[in-house]
């Protein structure tokens, strides 16, 4: 599940947070993991089985890294601009890719690998990145061809399964050719006449070649059909968030992102009546393109007995221009024993860190994500690898650092100008969304959380 639940403005601290804990003005941050502290982490790792020979071939070696790491995006209608399926593919590129490799530029994983571990998760090992930079200096050998794997059995249709239902924009949205990217958000009414219970959505994006990512809003009040009925073309644009307070949010999609369905008994509450704001980021490709993206719901299957909940974390923002590392951060107490599923970071372009942990009353510190270099083009939901319990008493602190200096290649301001928050392109946001439950919750027996808002019934607005 992906929540990404964009505030707009400070419109949420004024009641949305207080029943969560408050912003933190002069917050306390610490100083990153030193690099000799990554290192020591890096070596406790077990020793992979994965020998290295001094001269790989693509069919025993190569090939089963890149069809298993990068071609579920390197490949025809997909999101990377090149396919890497053949020998021919890899060889062309083969100086290239073992550089990004070893920066880590790809596979594109933001999180740091010292801090939590979670679903999914895109790395490859030392062997591994080894292996692609023998092969580029040792002439590419191809091998044995007809002995390189087989393609994976990419999906076609849904991946998870045919969904409950599909919703879709009632019409076709046109991209222009050129220019800076478009955030567009459809509205899609759901006109349930009863609340239900979401365990996981997909995302079919409707064209591959412009759609970078969605999230898929929820809205009970009507906000975005008002947004919408201004606006001649289908959709509305905005950037970021959708314009308004969010009811709530069913989870989203970015390549190679998918996220998986929620534990048994686990789901996000779909208020009746509620309205879809399906917001998809295009890239413009250099020629006009159509696209309409559709999003499969799936519900829960089993009776839900405990409901997600979003523990939103804000770091105050008052960037002055030129400041290259302004930090700030957010803190929340939680006040009972809950159960951590995911994290999801947003800053905007000059973001440039973000560190999440839990920390007990015991004072141990719960890893939960650190994105020591973000990029607000790979927004991502990170579903711990196991959910975290935490005791009553437990504090969620947010840090995160911002550039807003010129030696900042994303700075949108030129020459740069003092930001706040907001939603446009040169604001900044400063927002980490936890999703848990809570243990005491039975809602089989009747036991609802108390002292917990719950997305789609009381609004702050
Ligand atoms: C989740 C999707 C995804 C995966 C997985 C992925 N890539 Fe990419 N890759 C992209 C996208 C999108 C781009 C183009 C945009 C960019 O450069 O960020 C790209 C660009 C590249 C480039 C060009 C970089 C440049 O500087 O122009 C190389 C080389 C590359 N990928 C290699 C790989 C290799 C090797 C792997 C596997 C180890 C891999 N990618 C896995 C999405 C992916």
């Amino acid at each position: 599940m992906k929540l990404l639940w964009i505030v707009s403005g400070l419109t949420l601290s004024a009641v949305g947070i207080a029943s969560f804990g408050r912003i933190i003005d002069k917050p306390k941050i610490e100083k990153p993991k030193s690099e000799k502290d990554a290192l020591k982490v890096a070596s406790l790792k077990p020793i992979s089985k994965l020998k290295v020979p001094l001269v790989p071939t693509y069919a025993s070696h190569v090939a089963p890294i890149l069809l298993e790491q990068c071609a579920s995006c390197h490949r025809p209608g997909e999101v990377a601009p090149f396919s890497l399926l053949t020998y021919a593919d890899a060889k062309k590129r083969s100086q290239q890719i073992a550089q990004v490799v070893e920066t880590g530029y790809m596979p594109p994983w933001k999180a740091a690998p010292d801090y939590g571990s979670f679903c999914g998760e895109r790395r490859l090992s030392d062997e591994q990145k080894q292996i692609l930079k023998n092969w580029a200096n040792t002439g590419e050998k191809s091998g044995v061809l007809s002995k390189s794997p087989a393609l994976p059995k990419f999906p076609v249709g849904w991946a998870k399964g045919t969904p409950d239902v599909v919703f879709e924009p009632s019409t076709t949205y046109a991209l222009k050719a050129d220019g800076a990217d478009v955030y567009r958000n459809f509205v899609v009414p759901t006109s349930y006449t009863e609340d239900r219970y979401v365990s996981a959505i997909e995302v079919r994006p409707g064209n591959r070649a412009i759609v970078h990512h969605v999230i898929a809003y929820l809205d009970t009040q009507g906000r975005a059909r008002k947004l919408d009925a201004q606006d001649k073309e289908p959709g509305y644009s905005t950037f970021g968030g959708v314009g308004f307070t969010p009811s709530g949010a069913l989870g989203g999609w970015a390549p190679g992102n998918e996220t998986p369905f929620l534990p048994k008994g686990v789901g996000i509450f779909l208020p009746k009546g509620a309205d879809i704001v399906l917001q998809v980021h295009y890239h413009t490709s250099g020629k006009p393109e159509t696209d309409k993206t559709k999003i499969g719901v799936y519900f829960c299957k089993d009776a839900v007995d405990k409901q997600v909940r979003i523990l939103p974390l804000i770091g105050g923002l008052w960037i002055p221009p030129g400041k290259a590392d302004f930090k700030t951060g957010g803190t929340s107490t939680i006040k009972s024993d809950v159960t951590l599923l995911n994290v999801t970071p947003h800053m905007h372009l000059l973001g440039r860190d973000m560190k999440v942990r839990a920390i007990t009353p015991d004072e141990k510190e719960i890893p939960l994500v650190h994105v020591p270099d973000w990029d607000f083009n790979w927004q991502t939901t990170y579903t711990f690898k196991e959910p975290i319990k935490v005791p009553a008493g437990t504090k969620v602190k947010m840090t995160a650092l911002y550039d807003n200096s010129t030696s900042n290649p994303r700075n949108p301001s030129s020459p740069p100008k003092q930001v706040t928050w907001g939603e446009s392109t040169t604001d900044e946001m400063c927002i980490a969304f936890v999703s848990y439950t809570v243990d005491s919750e039975h809602l089989l027996k009747g036991e609802k959380a108390q002292g917990f808002k719950n997305f789609g019934e009381k609004q702050s607005k």
